[in-house]
This record gives C-alpha cells, sequence and structure tokens, in this order.
C-alpha cells in the first residue's frame, strides 16, 4: 500500500459478498487491511472465520492476520442466511481448506490492540452483524479516538431484504446496531438503497474467469450467488452490498450520501431491526450517520473487474 493509504479492518461473516469486499480491498493500494476479524451472520463463527482464512490463501495475503469475534448476536439467538450462502457460508467455489489458523486474540481484543498500535486512526468497515463492534465500543471506551470513522455495510431507507422492514445485517443483532448509531462515531450507513444499484453477474465473472486464480474465484461466487437473486428478485445479477462498503473508502466520491438520523427498531418483532431514516428530517433529530443513497452501478462493476484483475 501507499504511505497515503486509509488503514482499515474489514469485520465481516463471508459471505459471498464479504469476500468480494476483502478482494477489492486487498487489490487497491488505497488502502491497508490492517486484519480481518469475524462474526456469526451469513454462517456460523467456524464457518465465516474458515471462509475468511481462505480467501487470503487464495490472494496470496495469509500476512493478514484474522481474528474470530462473536459466534451470536448480544441478546438474540444467530440466524444464519444459508437459504443465501449455502451451507458453507460461500458455497459455489470448490476450494481446499486454508492451511492457516486465526490469531488466538477475540476480534474484539484484536481490533482494540489494532487501533492502539496504528499511528494513524483506523477506518472499521464492517460487513455483517455489528455484535463485534458494539462490543468493542462497551468493552474500550477509549478506543473510539482512534476510530477514522466506520462503514458499515447494513439497513436500508426503504425495504429490507431479511424481512419486509430490516436488512439482514441490522436485523441479525439490532441491539448491537443502535449501539454503534448512538455511538457519537462518523458512520456511514451502505444501505440496500445504494447497494441494490452495485449489480454484477455472469458477464462480470465471465471477464474475470481469466484473470487469475482470484477472478476465477470471484467468477465462482457469483455464479452461485446469482441463482439466489434470479430466484428471489429475477435478477440477473446480484447486489454485491459488502464491495460498496469497501468502495466508499477506497473512492470517496462514489456514492451519492446525505446525513440523517437513523434510528434502529429493537423492541418491535414485526420490524425487528429496521433503520429508520429520518429522510425528510420531521424529527428534528441531528442527523447521526451519512447514508448512501445512489451509486453509478456500471462504474463500480468496471471497477471491481479492474481491481480484481490485478491480483494472483
Ligand atoms: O443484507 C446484505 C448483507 O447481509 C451482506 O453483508 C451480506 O453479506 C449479508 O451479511
Ligand atoms: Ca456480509
Amino acid at each position: 500500500p501507499d504511505p497515503m493509504s486509509t488503514p482499515m479492518i474489514l469485520d465481516c461473516d463471508p459471505g459471498h459478498d464479504d469476500a468480494i469486499a476483502l478482494l477489492l480491498a486487498l487489490a487497491s493500494p488505497e488502502v491497508e487491511v490492517l486484519g480481518v476479524t469475524t462474526v456469526g451472520g451469513n454462517a456460523d463463527l467456524e464457518n465465516t472465520t474458515r471462509n475468511a482464512l481462505t480467501v487470503l490463501e487464495v490472494a496470496e495475503r495469509t500476512d493478514i492476520p484474522v481474528a474470530a469475534g462473536c459466534g451470536h448476536p448480544l441478546v438474540r439467538p444467530l440466524v444464519v442466511a444459508d437459504h443465501v450462502h449455502g451451507k458453507s457460508g460461500m458455497d459455489g467455489p470448490q476450494l481446499d481448506p486454508p492451511t492457516t489458523e486465526p490469531v488466538d486474540a477475540h476480534a474484539v481484543d484484536f481490533i482494540a490492540e489494532t487501533l492502539a498500535a496504528s499511528s494513524e486512526p483506523v477506518t472499521l468497515v464492517p460487513t455483517g452483524p455489528l455484535t463485534n463492534i458494539a462490543l468493542l465500543l462497551r468493552h474500550f471506551p477509549d478506543v473510539v479516538d482512534n476510530i477514522r470513522r466506520v462503514v458499515l455495510m447494513g439497513g436500508a431507507v426503504g425495504l429490507g431484504n431479511r424481512t419486509p422492514a430490516a436488512e439482514f445485517n441490522i436485523w441479525a443483532d439490532p441491539e448491537a446496531a443502535a449501539v454503534v448509531f448512538e455511538s457519537g462515531l462518523d458512520v456511514t450507513m451502505v444501505g440496500l438503497d445504494v447497494t441494490h444499484q452495485a449489480l454484477m453477474g455472469r458477464e462480470h465473472g465471465k471477464r474475470l474467469r481469466p484473470t487469475g486464480r482470484c477472478g476465477a474465484f470471484v467468477a465462482d461466487l457469483l455464479d452461485f450467488f446469482v441463482q439466489f437473486h434470479e430466484r428471489v428478485y429475477g435478477l440477473d445479477s446480484s447486489p454485491i452490498h459488502d464491495a460498496v462498503a469497501v468502495a466508499d473508502v477506497i473512492w470517496p466520491d462514489l456514492l451519492e450520501a446525505e446525513r440523517f438520523h437513523v434510528a434502529v427498531e429493537t423492541d418491535s418483532e414485526l420490524n425487528r431491526g429496521r433503520t429508520v431514516v429520518d429522510r425528510w428530517r420531521v424529527t428534528g433529530k441531528d442527523p447521526n450517520a451519512r447514508v448512501g443513497l445512489a451509486i453509478d452501478g456500471n462504474e463500480f462493476g468496471e471497477k471491481i473487474v479492474e481491481r480484481i484483475s490485478r491480483l494472483p
């Protein structure tokens, strides 16, 4: 990474789109991945941690530490998204199991130690349920000074995807999400409104397949991921949700975004995990998040193909 690169930590639940988000970060000199932490979400913690190790090995970046975090939300039981990502959490690609192990430290301790050791504030990019981040803020309140900003994939101004009301990452651990949105940190919410414009499909995969092992891996990820979105949304492509969060760190002007107040529903069963975004500023509450509203999907897809093509 070049000396001007932004240090970041990816907290994720790979996950097809988490995997693409990680590869995008590894291919981009604008960011330096200090570590990858994992959380239960798309699949259980054992699977998401194994998948994170696998992605780093495919990219020949096993120098980057992986720390496993919370296997369950703060309060509620874990409900995985195997109907989307398959039993392994990353079905589709046929890969050998990783030869590496995560570090011994828990993700929350790993993030706190990494923040303390960094010479400059670190950008946190959570792309799964926010359990680890909420615990970090509660257990190490002083680290907030070392957090440059939080760019999270989650929520929606409009419709949800896990339920009509809520997006999966927020729905999975609403209490953790509430802690993050109420933290006073510089939070960017990359929600479904913008990620459903960031579509990639089999055509992108066809272009990526000959570019290397990572390109072929992403092509296999897309082939599987598209099957779900064809079935549910009738789309011939998939929103690469988590890569949009990383893209916001790499290309700060890529997203159209505005600051609004965002609150998280934690009481209602019907609206559990809904991000209530004060889009028309009717609550009088001060904005607490920068909310992604739009992105040029074609530009996004081309950038991802160009970057992933750089990898081995
Ligand atoms: O709702 C989409 C989000 O849920 C993405 O982060 C996807 O990986 C899943 O975690
Ligand atoms: Ca994810």
